[in-house]
Order: C-alpha cells, then sequence, then structure tokens
C-alpha cells in the first residue's frame, strides 16, 4: 500500500512543532478508548508518541482506529497540538503534545503478542527468547543494545585514535584447544577434517605481531564450547588488542584509558586512574576470589599464626601441611539462630567445605561449639585478629589453601546479599588483578594446566623454578575486574622458542604435539618475533555492567539459553541425510 514516509520519529516532536502538519510511522503501543476518542501511543525506537481520533476532526480516520490493535504497523497523518491542560504526561518528552489525526493507513496487522511490550515484564526467560523479535521492542533492551553500540563505537574511536589497527582474524581455523572445548566444522572438500571456531584470536594476533602491525585490535566474535552460565555464552565478543616492544604497564596503560572514556561516554563518570593493583595472592587471602568484589568490605584475614601451636586437632594439621585457617566477620549476625546457622553450614558444604565453624561475639567472649577446644588466648586473638565487635558472627574455614580461600570467598559473597551490602548506586569498583600463578593443577586429571594459556610468560626471575617448582611460578598475565566479574584478560606472551617449548614439556605436551597444534606459531617466531602481550575485554560483560544488568543475555540481540539453544530459530537443529552425505558423515 502507498504510505507517506515519516517526517518525524515517534520521540521527537515538542511543543515548537504545534500547528505543524506532521506524518508519523510505527508500532501500535497501547490504545485507550474515552467518551467517543481513542488514544494511541504510537511507538518506534526513538520513543512514543500520542496520538488522536476524534470523530469530529476526522471520522474515516475514527472509524478505522477501532480496527487497530496492539502491535499493528501505521502510518498516521496529523496535526501536531498541545495537549489539553491537566492531560500533559511528564515521563515522556514528547508528553506535552499530541497528534490529531486526519489519515491512518494500516500498513501492517499483527497477532495478539505473547507478552506486552513493556519494560517491567514479567514473564518466562524462555518465552522472551522464543519470541526474541518482540522481546527486543521493550524499551530496555532498546536501550541496551544502544549502549552497546556506543560502546563498540568508543572502542574503535579510542584504539584508532592510539594508532591500533582493526584487523579481521579467521573464523575457520585449526583446532588448538585453548582450555575450553572447540566447536567444529566438517570440511566438504577435505574429507575427515575439520576447521575449528577460535575461542579467541589469540595464536593470529601474535603472528600480526611478527608481521610488524604493532598495534592490532579487532572487536571479534569467540566461541567456546562449554558449560554456560549467567556471564557465559557460547559466542561471545571481545575487543581483542595486542602491541609489540611493550612492557605490561604500557598495556595496563591504554586498558585503563579505554575504560576511563568508557567511563565518560557511557556512566558520565570520571575514572580515577591509575587503578588499584592487587596480586592474586592478596585477592585470594583478603577476598577468596581472583575477581574480588570492592563494593563491600567483610574482608577475609589468615589466622595461621594463632594457631601456630594450638592443641586443637583440626587447627594443627593444616598448620602443619602448610593449610589454611581463614576467618571473616558478619557484623551484627551474632544472633542468627541455629536454623541460620544450618543453612549457612549446608551452603558452605555444598561450595565445598568439610563444615563451616561459627562463632558469637558475646561482651565476655566468644561462644562457639568449638570454643572449648581452644584456649583463652586463643579465643581472644581470634576476637583481636578479625577485630569482632561485641553483637558480630566470626565465620572459620579451614583447609587447603587455594580450595578453602575460595569457599570463604563464595560465603563473602552470600553474606553481602543476605545483608544487602551492596546498594544499588554504589559506585563501581575496578581493580586489576596480577601475578597470577603461571600454571593450575587439576585434581581430576592429576596434571596441570596454563592458568592463562601456553604463550603467557613466565615472570623473568621465576624461569629458574620452572625446572624445580613450578607451582609457585608466577606469569606476567593480568585481570581487569568490574565489581565482581572478570571484564578482561591479557598477559605479556612468550616470544622466544627454546621457552616455548619448554613450556609445552612442562604441560606434557611432546614435541610432536607441539608440532601439529602450534608448528605454525612456533614456526613465524623463528623469523624475527618482536616482544609482545595484549589483552582482551570480555565486551558483553563490559556492557552487562555499564547497563547494570546480571545476564549477559540482556545485552545481546540473539542469545542462547543455558543449555545452547537458540529458542527463536530452534539451533541446533538435524540437517538433510544429504548435507552429512557431503561431509562425510554418519550419525551412531
Ligand atoms: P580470556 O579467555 O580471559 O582471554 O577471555 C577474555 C575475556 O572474555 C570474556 N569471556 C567470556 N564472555 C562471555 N562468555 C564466555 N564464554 C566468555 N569467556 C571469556 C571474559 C574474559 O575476561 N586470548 C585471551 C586474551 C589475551 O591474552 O589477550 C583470552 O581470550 O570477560
Amino acid at each position: 500500500m502507498q504510505f507517506k514516509t515519516r517526517t518525524h520519529t515517534c520521540g521527537e516532536l515538542r511543543e515548537s512543532n504545534i500547528g505543524e502538519s506532521v506524518v508519523l510511522n510505527g508500532w501500535v503501543d497501547t490504545r485507550r478508548d474515552l467518551g467517543g476518542l481513542t488514544f494511541i501511543e504510537i511507538r518506534d525506537r526513538y520513543g512514543v508518541t500520542q496520538i488522536v481520533f476524534e470523530p469530529q476532526f476526522n471520522e474515516e480516520a475514527h472509524n478505522l482506529a477501532k480496527d487497530l490493535r496492539s502491535e499493528f504497523v501505521i502510518s498516521v497523518e496529523g496535526i501536531v497540538r498541545k495537549r489539553p491542560e491537566g492531560t500533559e504526561h511528564s515521563v515522556y518528552p514528547t508528553g506535552n503534545i499530541d497528534v490529531m489525526v486526519n489519515k491512518l493507513i494500516v500498513l501492517n496487522e499483527a497477532k495478539t503478542p505473547p507478552f506486552q511490550i513493556k519494560a517491567d515484564l514479567d514473564t518466562s526467560e524462555d518465552l522472551r527468547l522464543k519470541y526474541r523479535f518482540l522481546d527486543l521492542r521493550r524499551p530496555n533492551l532498546q536501550n541496551n543494545l544502544m549502549m552497546r553500540h556506543k560502546l563498540a563505537q568508543t572502542a574503535r574511536q579510542y584504539f584508532d585514535e592510539n594508532s591500533f589497527m582493526e584487523i579481521e582474524t579467521p573464523v575457520l581455523m585449526k583446532s588448538t584447544p585453548e582450555g575450553a572445548r572447540d566447536f567444529l566444522v566438517p570440511s566438504r572438500i577435505h574429507r575427515g577434517k575439520f576447521y575449528a571456531l577460535p575461542q579467541s584470536p589469540q595464536t593470529y594476533k601474535q603472528i600480526l605481531m611478527v608481521s610488524g602491525f604493532d598495534r592490532y585490535f579487532q572487536i571479534v566474535k569467540c566461541f567456546r564450547d562449554e558449560d554456560l552460565r549467567a556471564d557465559r555464552q557460547p559466542e561471545f565478543t571481545q575487543i581483542d588488542l595486542e602491541m609489540s616492544f611493550i612492557d605490561q604497564d604500557d598495556i595496563m596503560g591504554i586498558v585503563e584509558g579505554f575504560m576511563k572514556r568508557a567511563y565518560k561516554e557511557i556512566w558520565k563518570k570520571d575514572l580515577e586512574l591509575p587503578l588499584l593493583r592487587l596480586t592474586y595472592a592478596t585477592a585470594m587471602e583478603k577476598y577468596g576470589s581472583d575477581k574480588p568484589d570492592l563494593r563491600f568490605g567483610l574482608e577475609m584475614k589468615t589466622l595461621n599464626h594463632v594457631f601456630q601451636n594450638t592443641a586443637f586437632k583440626v587447627f594443627q594439621d593444616q598448620v602443619q601441611k602448610k593449610g589454611i585457617i581463614t576467618g571473616m566477620v558478619a557484623p551484627g549476625c551474632g544472633d542468627y539462630t541455629r536454623n541460620q546457622l544450618d543453612g549457612l553450614t549446608d551452603f558452605a558444604k555444598k561450595a565445598g567445605a568439610g563444615g563451616l565453624i561459627w562463632m558469637r561475639v558475646k561482651e565476655d567472649g566468644l561462644e562457639a561449639p568449638i570454643a572449648k577446644f581452644l584456649t583463652p588466648d586463643e579465643l581472644k586473638n581470634i576476637v583481636s585478629e578479625l577485630d569482632a565487635k561485641t553483637g558480630d558472627l566470626v565465620f572459620i574455614l579451614t583447609g587447603p589453601k587455594d580450595k578453602t580461600l575460595s569457599i570463604m570467598g563464595t560465603l563473602r559473597l552470600e553474606m553481602a546479599r543476605r545483608l544487602e551490602l551492596i546498594k544499588k548506586d554504589a559506585p563501581p569498583k575496578l581493580l586489576w588483578v596480577t601475578d597470577f600463578p603461571l600454571f593450575e593443577w587439576d585434581e581430576e586429571t592429576k596434571r596441570y594446566y596454563a592458568m592463562h594459556h601456553m604463550f603467557t610468560s613466565p615472570n623473568h626471575d621465576d624461569i629458574p623454578l620452572l625446572d624445580t617448582d613450578i607451582a609457585s611460578v608466577k606469569a606476567r598475565a593480568y585481570d581487569l575486574v568490574l565489581n565482581g566479574s572478570e571484564v578482561g584478560g591479557g598477559s605479556i606472551r612468550i616470544h622466544d622458542s627454546a621457552l616455548q617449548s619448554k613450556i609445552f614439556k612442562t604441560l606434557g605436551i611432546t614435541d610432536e604435539e607441539a608440532e601439529y597444534r602450534f608448528g605454525f606459531l612456533t614456526n613465524a617466531f623463528k623469523y624475527g618475533a618482536p616482544p609482545h602481550g595484549g589483552f582482551a575485554f570480555g565486551f558483553d560483560r563490559l556492557v552487562m555492567i555499564f547497563a547494570g544488568e546480571n545476564s549477559i543475555r540482556e545485552v545481546m540481540a540473539f542469545p542462547k539459553t543455558a543449555s545452547g539453544i537458540s529458542l527463536m530459530d530452534e539451533a541446533p537443529s538435524t540437517v538433510d541425510e544429504t548435507q552429512l552425505r557431503e561431509l562425510h558423515i554418519k550419525i551412531r
């Protein structure tokens, strides 16, 4: 049908337009019938405008309007007028005017939507994802995607200004699992062979450094076949960067500069630099996490020195085994009931603890089931070391170091949640975590893995430890943490083939395997590799936090469910027998 294209968007008209003849195109948002008049709010991406159908003004349009339902697509022509006194709507920027319609064209009808298109929607996420095209019409998702766009533009501008070149890297690559499982793509032409989708452009960006592109960046899709959570999707986006002839501080400086720009652009806030840096060891000891949330206190404290000569067997064992005894105060929780304490004990057990020691701080000392096993001095020292006050509750956990610290870290977050310590308007907390261990031990497979990835350089001074004490080798790696979420990470890379071979060996990768999997990279390094390092932001997580959301699904146009399904188009799906045959694949 012939229709006039809009003269204005639905968020544009103001009192200065009164008297003008205008055309609006958009969707029917809400409809009200009042005393023979029909009021419709017409919506597009820019806002809503009230349009009025009045029989005396135009009978034909008024009659046609009777059929309008939610989400019909319409075009209206009319005259802008000042709203009658008392009917203004101060929430909308267009709230002081409305449009008296003299021509209505229905461009498309719509089925009744399965949920209302409004901000505070109370419906299942599955239904929203199935009808994502409708969900995306809601103002909050429109704002989130707008913010995402803005942050992407900010990144492009910032990195360009700082001499970074945006270079695209392949999506079909060689399978070189970096930590998670690869998504594989079978080759039709090369029977029995597979491409992999990149978990990140890591190897390519390092090769670009060998090629002399000393400052690279890319806003890039990454793919990882891993268990999903609120902040994890099988495909996600990174702002990826790599630099040559630099040290760790140069990369951190560039990253901080971007965050400062983003704070200003998105939050209109000034970010004070340089950022706080915590070592991994300190972060673990004080917050039980390598991505500590510093928006609240509840600091943990190591108590091993208090129990150096204890007679209490449980603590004595851990002191001897170089395990840890860690304590934390829950302020004002001394009156927790037995039931509440049992609940928290269960919580700690679910997180992997053997049990949870708790103590009530009373006027005359500590009251606790284990108090009878401790000396008066020990009890006194617990209180003074933890700076506990009358009415507080003390938690103590003991066991192998990293595991126990991280369980207390989980309890710390849980107590912050229960005590509502993270206020909605709390200032954001951004920091670096540095000096990660190069390797981490996996109990299940009984071997070491690279904590970051295999191309991460060890601390120079720690190289000799590769032969004697690999657990204590530190990496030149750094993570960026915002409000308790890891929003990025990077490292200085190994650019020396001999050291790279040594790391492969330490990880139990044979020369042949290294050659087969990473030969292309190590070979490139033989032709003049500059010292280099880099970083990648988790773009979805950044947008999630900037938008104040709790899930990255809220800031992605078409996310997948926690089980990796796209409910709208029903991927993954079965395929034709012929397609499989062409790919030389048989489903068992
Ligand atoms: P890393 O694996 O730490 O480093 O990833 C960088 C950042 O990407 C985000 N992220 C994710 N976001 C959503 N869903 C996921 N499944 C997911 N996995 C990771 C996180 C993380 O901090 N190549 C290196 C970077 C480098 O060394 O330069 C890398 O990919 O916010």
